[in-house]
């Protein structure tokens, strides 16, 4: 065969090309060959030796335990044995045992332990235990508006503290996952890992949203006015998935950081839905994001958004249970989310039990509740309206007066979702339900993941 020297440089060309090609498939294949024979070794053989670190996780909205999951993989990736755990499942025994503990925990409340670690604040925090053999690092997570910034967090260092475990270094504050403190972290685990191959920390990654239609859904309330807001991905991106209980976390145009709301549809729906009540300070102007969103912005326009997991409020395990959702406000959203997983899922029973303040203006969704209870997709509807009649009533004096139907629903097995604001109602609810079922009962079904809360 005669080739002209433009055929052979040719040949020549795409032969380096396919062998460039040839070993960069080869060095990936063993690459991930390599990483896949660490996972796998490394989860779930219980034979296998102990994890040389463990990490464990407070978390309420999903922050800290996401950034949990990154570290446990820049650990494996460096073929470090790690178990990531929720604080709920730190007990005396695994405190003893372990070595070496990463604690990544966030404040709720008033400086108070999120939920899935007030049993250990409450069974371990309040004792002396011999911890001088543990080391530690701690990243705790907080928003320097709050009074007690990082509470909890500082709380657990100091406890540790006393209990005689080293710090490897100084703990880790983050103001609203400020990038300069989760870069520190991940250089100190590149250090602790021995590996230079840490990733930056990446921010959440928002993609534009279209406001598809907004409704004023209380007008006429006593209350702050509330709204009820339909978004679709823009452009021709389609739906992303989600599942009931999960969280839209939206950037406003203004210098604030993104602000949460709890989804009110399923991806059946077509459309992310939620509830917006508009804030207003004391000088009369409109709350940041809940302002721009039910005021500035036109039927049409973009919105930065991103869908968050929020396991914690997720059905989860409890899709098969009986479900007792009870909220006020806005929180009808989250547990109208529910309402129509269930209602699609076909499961039951359901009971809601829902509080505002009037009834002429404030029954959110009235007509869809009314007609799920008439087609048993809902077995019991108990709304309470604080200010209809002179003397105050709130949701969990309703709870109160059920008390023994709400025994009922715990023995055969209900789980309790609780949604709406932190402040008088969550509180409230918390005292009536230890109340009935005694407050050990209510932790227990809490760590157990049958009482959930997304209150805010
Ligand atoms: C998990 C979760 C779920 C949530 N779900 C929902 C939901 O479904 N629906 C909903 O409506 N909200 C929900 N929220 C609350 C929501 O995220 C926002 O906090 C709310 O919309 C207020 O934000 P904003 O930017 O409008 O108000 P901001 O501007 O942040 O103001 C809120 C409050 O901060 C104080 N404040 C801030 N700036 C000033 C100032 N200059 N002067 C005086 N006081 C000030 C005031 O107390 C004011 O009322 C949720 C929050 C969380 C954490
Ligand atoms: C209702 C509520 C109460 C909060 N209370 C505090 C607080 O007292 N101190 C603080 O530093 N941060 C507080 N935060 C901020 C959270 O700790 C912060 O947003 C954290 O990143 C949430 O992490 P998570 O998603 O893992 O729960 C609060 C947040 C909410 C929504």
């Amino acid at each position: 065969m005669n080739l002209t020297s433009n055929e052979l440089l040719r040949l020549l060309l795409a032969i380096g090309a396919v062998s460039a090609y040839g070993l960069m498939c080869l060095l990936i294949a063993r690459r991930e060959t390599a990483k896949r024979r660490v996972e796998t070794q490394f989860a779930g053989d219980a034979h296998a030796a102990p994890p040389a670190w463990r990490i464990a996780y407070a978390s309420q909205t999903g922050t800290a335990e996401e950034i949990a999951r990154l570290t446990a993989d820049t650990f494996r990736l460096a073929g470090v044995r790690v178990l990531l755990t929720a604080m709920s499942a730190l007990d005396d025994a695994a405190l003893v045992s372990s070595e070496r503990i990463l604690f990544i925990v966030s404040t709720y409340g008033e400086g108070d332990p999120p939920d899935n670690a007030a049993l250990f604040a409450q069974r371990q925090m309040s004792r002396i235990l011999p911890l001088g053999h543990l080391h530690y690092a701690a990243l705790i997570l907080g928003d320097r508006s709050y009074t007690h910034f990082c509470g909890f967090g500082q709380q657990l260092n100091s406890w540790l503290n006393a209990q005689g475990a080293r710090a490897l270094f100084p703990f880790i504050e983050v103001d609203r996952c400020d990038s300069a403190s989760m870069n520190a972290w991940y250089q100190q685990l590149s250090h602790l890992a021995g590996t230079d191959d840490a990733p930056d920390w990446q921010g959440p990654t928002f993609t534009a949203w279209r406001l598809a239609a907004r409704a004023h859904l209380n007008p006429g309330s006593q209350g702050n006015d509330i709204f009820h807001l339909e978004f679709e991905p823009a452009g021709e991106t389609s739906l992303p998935d989600w599942e009931s209980g999960d969280l839209a976390q939206i950037q406003a145009p203004t210098d604030v950081h993104p602000r949460e709301y709890s989804i009110a549809s399923i991806p059946r729906d077509g459309r992310v839905h939620l509830l917006v009540r508009l804030h207003r300070h004391m000088d009369g102007t409109y709350g940041a994001a809940s302002g721009w969103l039910t005021q500035a912005l036109h039927v049409g326009d973009n919105v930065p958004l991103r869908i968050r997991q929020h396991e914690r409020f997720r059905l989860g395990e409890n899709a098969a249970r009986p479900l007792i959702l009870i909220g006020n406000g806005s929180g009808i959203s989250g547990l109208r989310g529910h309402l129509k997983a269930r209602v699609e899922a076909k499961s039951g029973p359901n009971w809601l039990l829902f509080g505002e303040r009037n009834s002429a203006c404030d029954f959110h969704y009235r007509a869809e509740l009314e007609t799920w209870l008439e087609n048993g997709a809902l077995d019991k509807l108990d709304v309470v309206f604080s200010r209809d009649k002179p003397e105050r009533r709130y949701v969990q004096d309703r709870i109160l007066e059920a008390s023994c139907a709400l025994q009922d629903w715990i023995n055969q097995g209900a789980a309790i979702y609780v949604c709406g604001s932190l402040k008088g109602m969550a509180g409230g609810v918390d005292d009536a339900l230890a109340a009935i079922l005694s407050r050990s009962t209510l932790d227990e079904l809490s760590s157990t993941g049958r009482y959930r809360r997304d209150v805010y």
